[in-house]
Formats: structure tokens, sequence, C-alpha cells
């Protein structure tokens, strides 16, 4: 028997190309990717918030050829929210969603096949910028629930695969559901953010969706992101009220949440890549600091192994070569 030392040669594993192909544990690929657009009123609209936000404003008949071009190219899917001019304050939804909805119709037509998931939420469509129903200056829960729910009949009836609340109301995934079996759109999924962190890195998402709260901040809805266990009852909480897949975002400085969330529950789990972690790496290559592409896929990569199934991100359109 040969004394060779040391006995367990790690690098063996990693010697050539083609070997360490060979015993890659996750991969991304385009399939697990999903490309959010912000879809705006008009025609022939096309404009990125700032050189290489990954941040698009685009009007129907552009979001009807982007996701068909993405859709093509092997993308998993499309998250959209809608940014309408009018805003809306009370009474039905309907009428400042109407060319947004008209979007996602020609799109479904357009390719019948794409998987459409869009955002629900009031944020980008009330005059308050507040996620949801405001009286009296707070953010009242219950009475948010229905119009939430109402937004999301809308959305399943203009042809989307996922409605994804990301307002962080109590109750609203189950309200939502009830809503959809109600209006016989039982097949539509829901997409619950699970777990959403009160973050700075949403910065540069609230002017491309024109988003931001008029007074106050989202710190008595979303999470503290200091609560693990907290986290924990919110995804608990969610598939209690029949989430189809569940959402953890921002992903980066959430890598353990995401873990967590894979141990503990058999849905499928989406990583969301927040604008402003895009802009950091955006900003940090642009000074020379570091190699944009390798970050990248390095980051992307770190959400997989973390246990993400799908990872929405700014740079989906870019590495289908748009
Ligand atoms: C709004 C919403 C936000 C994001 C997704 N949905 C911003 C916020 O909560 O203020 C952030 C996404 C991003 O930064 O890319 N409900
Ligand atoms: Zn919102």
């Amino acid at each position: 028997m040969s004394e060779s030392f040391p006995a367990t040669r790690l690098r063996r594993l990693r010697r050539t190309p083609a070997i360490r192909r060979l015993f890659k544990e996750v991969d991304v690929g385009l399939e697990h990717l999903v490309q959010p657009y912000f879809v705006v009123n008009g025609k022939g609209v096309q404009r990125e918030t700032s050189p290489g936000s990954g941040l698009w404003q685009v009007s129907g008949d552009v979001l009807a050829e982007e996701v068909q071009q993405l859709h093509r190219a092997g993308v998993g899917g499309v998250m959209l929210f809608g940014v309408p001019d009018a805003k809306w304050s009370t009474g039905p939804l309907e009428p400042a969603l109407r060319e947004y909805l008209a979007a996602i119709e020609l799109t479904r037509k357009v390719v019948p096949d794409a998987v459409i998931m869009a955002d629900v939420c009031l944020c980008s469509l009330a005059e308050t910028g507040h996620c949801g129903v405001v009286e009296e200056h707070r953010v009242v829960n219950d009475a948010t629930l229905p119009v939430l729910a109402e937004m999301a009949v809308l959305l399943a009836k203009a042809g989307v695969d996922f409605v994804c609340p990301s307002d962080m109301m109590d109750g609203r995934v189950g309200a939502i559901r009830a809503a959809l079996d109600e209006a016989k759109c039982q097949d539509v999924g829901i997409v619950s953010y699970a777990i959403k962190m009160a973050s700075a890195l949403y910065g540069p998402f609230r002017a491309a969706a024109s988003s931001a709260p008029s007074f106050g901040d989202r710190a008595s809805y979303q999470m503290p992101a200091h609560n693990r266990r907290e986290a924990l009852r919110e995804l608990a909480l969610d598939v209690d009220e029949g989430a189809d897949l569940l959402l953890v975002k921002p992903a980066l400085s959430n890598l353990d949440l995401i873990r967590d969330a894979r141990e503990r529950t058999q849905h499928p789990l989406v990583a969301y890549q927040v604008s402003g972690e895009y802009a950091m790496v955006r900003a940090a290559a642009d000074k020379g600091l570091l190699d944009f592409e390798r970050l990248m896929t390095e980051l992307l990569v770190s959400m997989r192994r973390a246990g993400a199934d799908l990872i929405i991100t700014y740079d989906a359109r870019r590495r289908a070569g748009r």
C-alpha cells in the first residue's frame, strides 16, 4: 500500500476544462432566467433608463416583439410591470390599466407559448406610490386585498401565466387565489414575493416604474433585513395561502434565506436579482474595477447554488444577445 500524501486530491476534478465541465453541480442557462419589462403607454417606445441599466421601458407593440425574440432565444420568461400615464386613486382599476392590458393581450397573441408573469401591486399605479391603499397617511392592509385581487383577475384575463404579488400585505395570496378561482382563472398561478426585504437596492427600479412613495417609506409592509425567523413565517404563510412559486428578494443579500426556503419547501423558488444589485455590478465594471460578464455569471451561479430554480434578472435580455 502506498503511503501517498495528500490522500484526497480535489484538484483532480479541476484539471482540465472538460473535466470541470463534467462535474459542474449547477449551471445558469437562459431557460432559468426571466427578464423584467416596464410597460408604458404609446407606440414604438423602447428606452433603457440609462445605458446598460437593463431597465427597459417599452410600449405594447415593442413588448410583443421583445417577448417573441427572447422566447425564440430560449429565455425562460418575462416579468411585466405596468407603468400607466394616468394614475389610479380610487374606484375600478381597469381604466388606468387599459392600455397595459391591451399590451399583454397583444403579446399573448403574438407569442402564444411564451411564459408571461406580471407584477401585482399598486405602487406604480397609485398616486401615493405606495403598494397598498392609503387612508390617512397609512397603508391599510385589508382594504388593499380586494384591489390586488381585482388587478390579478384583470391580468389573468389578459393572458398572463402567473400573477406576482409584490406588495407584502398580509393575506393577499389567499385573496388573489380565491378571486382567480372565482373568475374561472384556475390555471393562472401565483408567484408570491414571500420574502421581500425593505431595501436600498430598489432605487433604480423606482425611477423606471415611477413608483417611489410620495411620503414615508415601505418599512411598515416590507420585511426588515434583520429577521430570519420572520422571513420563514412569511414563507410558510404564502405556502398555506396557495402560492405556486416562492420568491426571495433581493437575491444577493439573502442567499441564506434562499437556502432556508429550499430546505423547507418543495415549491419552485425564484430569486430576484434586483435593480440595485445589477447597478452595483454595472457601476463597478464601468469604473474598470472588475469584469462585468464574469462577475454576473458568478452571482447568478451563487443564486442557483443557494437553491433558486429561476432568477429574475435585468441581464437575461443581454445574455440572449439582444
Ligand atoms: C414594487 C416592486 C419593487 C421591486 C419589485 N416590485 C420596488 C419596491 O418595492 O419599491 C423592486 C425590483 C427591483 O429593484 O429590481 N412592489
Ligand atoms: Zn409595490
